[in-house]
């Protein structure tokens, strides 16, 4: 039997990013930029290319900028059709979505990543679905999305994005026990989030990106708080295993960056900045000088 076509994702964006702190006070973390476009946009084309219809973001008060930044500005756009200035115009094409393309749920109380996905479970009904953390920004062609929904066309079950961590980074991330190895693909025998350190099954650390089985909503809603007395989604998807539902880690390709860390952020605007041919010259120039004299200077 093929699966079923993953036509809905979730975007959880209710964290109050406290590490991008005095920024966050008044800026939500996913409108800050990359370049010139949020780090939301990167998650939105992301997924449209995946072929996602409906788009559904779990907030949290405060949050109000992001409904803005998705809805059509008439003013604006006005004022760009009267200057004659049809490539902007363009741009804010890509930022506008359909109604009824986009919802809104609210999470009301920061209970963790699995709590923030059950919010969303009347708009999921029954059917696959994918998650997109918008922090975990993936340079990727095709992107990594699309590279999984591709992959899961054969596989049907639960998939996860994976790639492989250091030793020392394990107790960050959500651990994938690995049942049998297929190169680009392994079957996971179970998860762990947040390992504490020196006791991770292995070094194949969970990713941004999940396509899942609306079973996990239904053990999201069965579970008890896990690591940091958090609900976990890692485990109700680990618990798929254990109901006899196939769980996939996927090795995508692509450079990932972790922006919902400075120093990821840091590197993302570097490498997004380095991809753009009108930034690209002069961004080298100025990295060549900056790693020259400081070499110099040590
Ligand atoms: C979340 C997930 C974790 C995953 C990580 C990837 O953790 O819970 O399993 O490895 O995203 O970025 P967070 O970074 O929100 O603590």
């Amino acid at each position: 039997m093929t699966p079923r076509k993953v036509s809905k994702a979730i975007f959880p964006v209710a964290g109050l990013g406290t590490r991008f702190l005095p920024a966050t006070k008044s800026v939500p973390k996913e409108i800050m930029t990359l370049i010139d476009r949020p780090l939301i946009q990167y998650a939105i084309d992301e997924a449209r290319e995946a072929g996602i219809e409906e788009f559904i973001f779990v907030t949290s008060r405060g949050k109000g900028a992001l409904e803005d930044y998705f809805d059509e500005a008439p003013v604006l756009e006005a004022n760009l059709k009267s200057k004659g200035k049809t490539d902007l115009l363009k741009i804010l094409e890509s930022t506008n979505m359909d109604s009824g393309a986009i919802a809104y749920v609210r999470q009301t109380r920061a209970l963790g990543l699995g709590h923030a996905v059950a919010c969303a479970r009347r708009l999921i009904g029954d059917e696959p679905f994918a998650v997109i953390l918008p922090d975990d920004v993936i340079q990727g062609d095709p992107g990594c999305l699309k590279q999984m929904v591709d992959a899961y066309q054969e596989t049907g079950g639960n998939m996860v994005a994976s790639m492989e961590v250091p030793d020392e980074a394990t107790p960050s991330y959500g651990i994938i026990d690995v049942k049998e190895d297929m190169g680009n693909m392994v079957s996971v025998a179970s998860m762990v989030e947040k390992p504490k350190a020196g006791t991770a099954p292995s070094n194949l650390a969970v990713i941004g990106r999940y396509i899942l089985s609306p079973n996990v909503l239904k053990s999201l809603d069965g579970q008890t708080t896990g690591a940091g007395g958090e609900i976990q989604l890692t485990d109700a998807i680990a618990e798929q295993i254990l109901l006899h539902d196939d769980v996939y880690g996927f090795r995508f390709s692509g450079q990932r960056y972790d922006c919902g860390s400075k120093a990821g952020f840091l590197q993302a605007t570097v490498a997004f900045g380095l991809e753009r041919p009108e930034l690209r010259d002069e961004l080298r120039a100025f990295l060549e000088d900056v790693v020259s004299v400081r070499g110099a200077a040590e």
